[in-house]
Formats: C-alpha cells, sequence, structure tokens
C-alpha cells in the first residue's frame, strides 16, 4: 500500500559521501534498503521491504522521466537521472541516481539495483528544476494522462538531440 503523503517545502539533506542503495525486484518492489534510504526517507528497513519504489515518489517528477528509466532498464541498460523523492513526513531530497539491472550467472535480470548520490545544486537550480516543471506542465496540461505523458516525453526527447547525442551524453555535460 502506498501512503497518502502531501507534500511540504521542508527539505532534507545529506552527506556527499553518503550513497542511498535499494535494490528491486522486477517489478520495482524494493528487495533491500541500506540504513541511509531509511533514514532520509523516514520509513525504516521494514516499511520498505517489498513496497513499491514509488512509496518515495514526488509529485513534482515528470512521469517522462520513470518512462525513460524502465524503457532503459528494460533493454538492460543503466541509467543516470536526477530525481527529487518524498520523505514520510512528506519534505523532499533530490538525488543524483544511477539505475542498473542485476543479472544472476546466466546473465539473466533478476532485478535492479540504484545508488545516488548529493545531486549538485548549480545543475538542478540551472537545468533540472526548470526542466522538470516545464515537463509537468506539458503533463498536465493534456486531456489524458496518456498525452500528458507521449508529449512530455517527445519534449524531453526533443531535448536531448538538440543539446547532445544522447540521453547520458546530456546528463554527464551538465
Ligand atoms: C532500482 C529502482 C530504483 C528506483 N528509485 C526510485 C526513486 O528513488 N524514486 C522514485 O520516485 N521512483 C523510483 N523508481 C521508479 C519507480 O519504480 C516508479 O516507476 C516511479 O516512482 C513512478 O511511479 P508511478 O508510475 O506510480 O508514478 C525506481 C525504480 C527502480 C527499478
Amino acid at each position: 500500500m502506498k501512503p497518502h503523503v502531501q507534500p511540504t517545502s521542508e527539505e532534507v539533506t545529506f552527506l556527499p559521501n553518503e550513497i542511498i542503495v535499494s535494490k528491486t525486484d522486477l517489478k520495482g518492489r524494493i528487495t533491500y534498503a541500506n540504513s541511509i534510504f531509511s533514514r532520509i526517507c523516514g520509513y525504516s528497513r521494514a516499511e520498505l521491504m517489498n513496497a513499491p519504489h514509488s512509496i518515495i515518489r514526488h509529485p513534482d517528477m515528470p512521469r517522462c522521466v520513470f518512462k525513460l528509466l524502465w524503457d532503459q532498464l528494460g533493454e538492460e541498460r543503466e541509467i543516470f537521472a536526477y530525481v527529487k523523492n518524498m520523505s514520510r513526513n512528506g519534505a523532499f531530497y533530490w538525488v543524483f541516481a544511477h539505475v542498473t539491472p542485476s543479472f544472476d550467472n546466466d546473465g539473466k535480470v533478476v532485478g535492479y539495483h540504484s545508488s545516488r548520490r548529493v545531486a549538485d545544486r548549480r545543475v538542478l537550480g540551472e537545468v533540472i528544476e526548470p526542466l522538470y516543471r516545464d515537463l509537468r506542465k506539458i503533463e498536465t496540461s493534456q486531456a489524458t494522462a496518456k498525452d500528458g505523458l507521449a508529449a512530455s516525453f517527445t519534449q524531453l526527447m526533443n531535448i536531448v538531440k538538440s543539446k547532445a547525442a544522447s540521453y547520458d551524453e546530456l546528463i554527464f555535460s551538465l
């Protein structure tokens, strides 16, 4: 069950030498959370276990970023992304996430793994926050959520194309 949490303007920060780690099954249900993750999001490790990763989803996050994440994971590719998350009490925290498939000995994808560091303030302020605001605006301006997602995903891809050879290249140029 996903708790209903109202977002607030309080920010939670963590240290540059801390890494927030989680693992999920193939559907994005949490199978492992480190203690730093638990401390920052405010849910106990037991509460996080088997919860959908969207338990910490922040409503300011554009849906198209998660579409890109799942598309790339579906192609067995890693992805780097700036993500705004929401703690149990509604506070937010920004991360720079690396999400990658986990493989078994036969090379089969058995789940996913994410490690997150503190996000660069300059990149957030100059690029990511305005970009995500625009993408959310596009998503909510369409008649249906499906149309909104299609329109924001197209916009994101157009921005990538205009600035870099790929999404990954764009992210690392920031
Ligand atoms: C390994 C892994 C880590 C994830 N980490 C996050 C995260 O930190 N925050 C988040 O909102 N979604 C994260 N997701 C994506 C969620 O599974 C989900 O797609 C997203 O929260 C959007 O949820 P919604 O479709 O219910 O809106 C992660 C997925 C995987 C596979």
